[in-house]
């Protein structure tokens, strides 16, 4: 029998709002720290506490998938990281190339940690040939115009793009064509304006830098 007292409210197009999946990689985190403390269970109002969140936005959130939480006993963390990771598809591990191995490419495919976030590295190319062959950390640096070969072998899901704006269109281009559909862009040019179907996060660290100075303005 389910312990679940809560009104279980699923997305009426099955559709889990685009807040609701921003949220997600928070709350995955954060179990696995609470995990990382030894903290194996913990209660809406605690879990809302510590992410300072409420705890109605929490059950909201948790229920959109179904719910987790037991009344009067919380939620299980280890339990409810896996829900929520196998939500996320974690454990796909979902092939991913990098294009463009200067400075923030290289911090990139460095400093990430890709199969915590449910990616594995399979490439790194640029178009510079003084760095074919460079290896950056267990991956060899390709050339682009290996590219093809490289894709059509590997099947790769995921690219991320840490070139400059000139020349963002033409590699698009191709790797779409190459059926690659989710772009993690780093570089300034605008994916979305170009294409349909295709999954994009942008990262702009100057946005983030941006409202940071607004915030500190405007306090
Ligand atoms: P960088 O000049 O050190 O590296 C760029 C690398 O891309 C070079 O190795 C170059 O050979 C390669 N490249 C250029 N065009 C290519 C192409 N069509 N195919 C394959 N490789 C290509 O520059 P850095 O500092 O690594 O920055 C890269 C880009 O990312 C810059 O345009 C910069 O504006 C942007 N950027 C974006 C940030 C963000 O938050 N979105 C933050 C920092 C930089």
């Amino acid at each position: 029998m389910s312990l679940i007292e809560e009104v279980i409210i699923l997305p009426k197009d099955g559709k889990i709002s685009d807040s609701v999946i921003r949220r997600l990689p928070r709350y995955y985190r954060f179990l696995g720290e609470l995990l990382e403390e030894g903290i194996t269970k913990i209660s809406s109002g605690e879990l809302s506490r510590r992410m300072k969140l409420t705890a109605s936005q929490i059950r909201q959130d948790l229920n959109c998938f179904g719910g987790f939480g037991q009344q009067g006993y919380g939620y299980n963390v280890s339990e409810l990281r896996n829900e929520i990771g196998g939500i996320i598809g974690i454990d796909k591990q979902i092939g991913t190339i990098l294009v463009g191995a200067g400075n923030l490419g290289r911090a990139v495919a460095l400093h990430l940690n890709f199969e915590k976030n449910g990616c594995r590295l399979l490439g790194v190319f640029d178009s510079n040939p003084d760095l074919t062959g460079v290896v950056l950390g267990k991956i060899k640096i390709s050339h682009v115009s290996e590219l093809e070969k490289f894709c059509k072998e590997n099947k790769p899901g995921i690219a991320i793009l840490c070139i400059p704006r000139d020349g963002a269109k033409e590699l698009c281009d191709k790797l779409i064509e190459l059926d690659i559909r989710s772009f993690w862009n780093f570089s300034h040019y605008d994916i979305n304006l170009e294409y349909e179907n295709i999954i994009v996060e942008n990262v702009h660290l100057g946005d983030s830098l941006v409202t940071l100075t607004y915030r500190t303005n405007n306090q």
